[in-house]
């Protein structure tokens, strides 16, 4: 049992993100040299999916463009014997790999987006990414890890993740009973309680396998918050029919929908870089010799 699908929905406005993601979609802003797609992408494959579904805007023609193969920048790269450049920019979709773009016709939310995927998804099992959440640092990228928890129980399986009490209000907070190491079953839902509201402060993040199901709940969801079709309410509803599991994956997990998340994001990440990491390193500690906090003359707003 595999999961053969990905769903990654693009089409937000990204309006944290603006104006720099007026005219291009938010999961095409790079973090130190990759676009947060490729990112997601790349975790899909690694978790065994072999076809890419994106839940696209009008205005996100660029990640249809970064999946295209591109002859002529491959044929001058290689006239100029720049192997590598030329091996990166072919590891942008490994072959046997398919892509299916799928236009989101009004933004009317995160489960509104996941619908527009039945025609591409049918009657199977499928894996959603949301590639603002970038999930690195651990040995097996955080979807991989929730196939093998899917694989063996067979049923939707939620990433989640423990917040800060404070920062419940961010996130669709769940109720669980748990039933192994890191794994629950999730017992209620509910979507950005206050901390005092909250079951619990396990957040769902950027990473589900759903079943087929959702689509007829979806269908079903009434328009929440701001008038959006929340993916919480058809979650709650998939609750009462199958179980739906709850797993603490392994690894860091940079929200990179908020600049400051973004912003740590590209920092970690270029410490590690295998090209600039060590000049990025000394670079940060010449910066930040002799910092204090009372002496703060930096603001650029
Ligand atoms: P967000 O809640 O981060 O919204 O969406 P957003 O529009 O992308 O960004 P802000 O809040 O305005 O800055 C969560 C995920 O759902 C997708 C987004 O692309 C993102 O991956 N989404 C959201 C859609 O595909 N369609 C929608 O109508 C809404």
């Amino acid at each position: 049992m595999r999961i053969r699908k990905a769903v990654f929905p693009v089409a937000g406005l990204g309006t944290r993100f603006l104006p720099a993601t007026k005219a291009s979609a938010k999961e095409i802003l790079p973090v130190v040299d990759k676009p947060l797609i490729q990112y997601a992408v790349k975790e899909a494959i690694a978790a065994g999916a072999e076809e890419m579904v994106f839940i696209t805007s009008h205005t996100k023609n660029s990640i249809m463009d970064h999946f295209d193969r591109d002859y002529e920048l491959e044929a001058t790269l290689e006239a100029k014997g720049k192997e590598e450049l030329l091996k990166a920019v072919k590891d942008v979709l490994p072959p046997g790999i398919s892509c299916v773009y799928i236009r989101q016709p009004e933004q009317m939310g995160l489960g509104h987006a996941i619908n527009c995927a039945l025609p591409a998804v049918g009657d199977q099992d499928f894996a959603v990414i949301l590639a603002d959440d970038l999930i690195a640092g651990s040995f097996q990228p955080c979807m991989a890890q929730m196939q093998r928890v899917y694989q063996e129980y067979g049923t939707s399986v939620l990433a989640v993740q423990r917040v800060p009490w404070e920062e419940t209000y961010k996130y669709g907070i769940v109720e669980v009973e748990p039933i192994g190491p890191g794994l629950s079953e999730i017992r209620g839902i509910v979507e950005k309680p206050d901390p005092d509201k909250a079951p619990s402060n396990l957040a769902v993040v950027g990473r589900y396998i759903l079943t087929p199901r959702i689509f007829r709940l979806l269908d079903k969801t009434q328009p929440g918050a701001g008038g959006e079709i929340q993916l919480t309410d058809a979650i709650e509803a998939l609750m009462g029919e199958q179980t739906v599991l709850a797993y603490e994956f392994e690894g860091t997990r940079y929200d990179c929908g908020s600049k400051f998340g973004y912003l740590k994001a590209n920092v970690e990440m270029g410490l590690q870089h295998h090209e600039i990491g060590d000049e990025f390193r000394s670079y940060l500690k010449n910066l930040t010799a002799g910092w204090d906090d009372d002496n703060d003359t930096s603001r650029t707003d």
